[in-house]
């Protein structure tokens, strides 16, 4: 679609479905769009609605907030959270009375200069109640434009982003920008939602590539994961005549507390220290295929073995027992535990 085609499609969609009657939509004065468009940076509409109409009330103008204590500020504000953003907002207040005289400055590159205005809360002030044709990149939107173009990356990374940023100017018209503004932070609200968009009822549907790919919730792309350590260990599972396994109760704080597993061992080394510290005799150990566990933080590489022991050897300590694959007691293990004894099965 070209931009022409593209705006007139989110235009024609907000005309028909498009929001039109919050409560920042009347009378949309610089002062009225730049408070709820700070209120929604971290926070649902309908959350803010209410807190939206009891700050216009107290502080209805520029001046107003810019001369009320900073006590009355933080109180309005008291359960919406971030509250970085209203000591910006009250600061931002005083700049604009002291500064310019109580009126907004009116390009995005003026904006900006005021504390807790980003780029795109700039382009949404200056095109929602000024009718500049500035663009927006804000969750929403961003949402929909990786969607439309299948772009690809993480848009935390710079290029991402300044790819995104490069479409938001592209498809941004010169006419009725505070409509586009609008309808396109509606559509990524409403329609192209993080985890259920409504393809077919979507406007852009046609040239939607994520859509054609069959798959839109890829777009965008989450972040990368981040590269983690891994660890390795030897996990031993003692076998004794009768076919049971030996599983010792982990200590209740740490990796899988509480939960029973075959001795947990650094290297192969640890396997003799272990037979000589039982005082056990063993045959040579089995090796079996490595099993990868992936905790929060690292991966950790399980070499299992299979080691079968002499005959007599009776559990004598709590936390400890000879775990019958047949018949099992009723213990908690580690979803790799339950692999491994699961694969021990097939061969003892
Ligand atoms: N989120 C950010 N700005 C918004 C607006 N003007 N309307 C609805 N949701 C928004």
């Amino acid at each position: 679609m070209s931009p022409v085609a593209f705006s007139q499609a989110v235009l024609e969609w907000y005309d028909r479905h498009g929001r039109k009657d919050l409560p920042w939509q009347q009378d949309m004065t610089p002062y009225r769009v730049w408070v709820s468009e700070i209120m929604l940076q971290q926070t649902q509409v309908a959350t803010v609605i209410p807190y939206y109409q009891r700050f216009m009330q107290a502080l209805p103008s520029v001046q107003a907030l810019a001369e009320a204590p900073a006590d009355e500020v933080l109180h309005l504000w008291t359960g919406l959270g971030y509250y970085s953003r209203a000591r910006n907002l009250h600061k931002a207040a005083q700049t604009v009375v002291e500064q310019f005289d109580g009126v907004f400055p009116a390009s995005v590159e003026g904006l900006t200069q005021l504390p807790g205005i980003g780029p795109s809360t700039a382009g949404a002030i200056a095109s929602l109640s000024m009718g500049l044709r500035a663009p927006i990149l804000d969750g929403n939107v961003k949402r929909v434009l990786a969607r439309y173009h299948a772009v690809e990356g993480w848009p935390g990374e710079r290029a991402v982003h300044d790819r995104l940023w490069g479409m938001a100017e592209r498809y941004t018209p010169t006419e009725r920008v505070n409509h586009y503004t609008q309808a396109m932070m509606d559509l990524g609200a409403t329609l192209c939602t993080r985890s259920k968009p409504s393809c077919l009822v979507c406007p852009l549907q046609v040239g939607c590539e994520a859509r054609q790919l069959g798959e839109p919730t890829r777009y965008p792309n989450a972040r990368p994961r981040k590269v983690l350590p891994v660890r390795q260990c030897v996990m031993p599972m003692l076998v004794n005549p009768d076919g049971d396994i030996w599983l010792e109760r982990r200590p209740d704080s740490g990796l899988w507390g509480g939960l029973w597993c075959p001795p947990q061992l650094d290297d192969l080394m640890g396997l003799e220290q272990l037979f000589e510290r039982l005082g056990w005799h063993s045959e040579a150990p089995q090796v079996l295929e490595p099993l990868r566990h992936t905790f929060s933080h690292f991966h950790l590489d399980i070499q299992p073995l299979v080691v079968r022991v002499e005959p007599g050897h009776a559990v004598t300590e709590a936390g400890q027992v000879w775990y019958n694959l047949r018949q099992p007691t009723r213990l908690g293990l580690a979803a790799p535990v339950k692999k491994l004894l699961k694969r021990a099965e097939l061969i003892i």
